[in-house]
């Protein structure tokens, strides 16, 4: 929660401070987060990038092979992200082997 609060600050801030904010209210700058490249690369840009920036996603920092399966699992149950079981380890192989920690669990 407190995280959040700290973002949507620090985006305020970014915001006013452009000039995008002058006349037609509060707008929030585009912002591009370069993915790693590397095998899975576009099938999980096309399971992962439709509803949130990849900076949310790496926001998360490395972690584990079971973080980030967990996390998938998340996307699919909580928020019905439509990604096919099958392509589950892909996006975590991508994941783990981009953004990892190196341990399984
Ligand atoms: C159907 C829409 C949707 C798709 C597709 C989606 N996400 Fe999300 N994701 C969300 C929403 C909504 C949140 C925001 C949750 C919040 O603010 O608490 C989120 C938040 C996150 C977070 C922040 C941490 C957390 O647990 O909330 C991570 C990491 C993440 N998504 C990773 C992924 C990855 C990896 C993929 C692809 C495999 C993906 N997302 C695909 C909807 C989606």
């Amino acid at each position: 929660m407190k995280r959040k609060i700290v973002t949507t600050a620090a985006l305020l801030v970014i915001a006013s401070q452009s000039t995008f904010a002058e006349h037609k209210g509060i707008k929030l700058p585009h912002m591009e987060f370069p993915m790693a490249k590397g095998e899975g690369m576009y099938a999980t840009k096309g399971m992962c990038n439709m509803c949130h920036s990849w900076g949310y996603t790496i926001n998360q920092g490395k972690q584990s092979k079971a973080f980030w399966r967990k996390k998938v699992r998340k996307m699919i149950d909580v928020f019905h992200a439509p990604i096919k079981d099958e392509d589950v380890e892909v996006a975590v192989t991508y994941l783990f082997a981009h953004y990892g920690n190196g341990k399984e669990e």
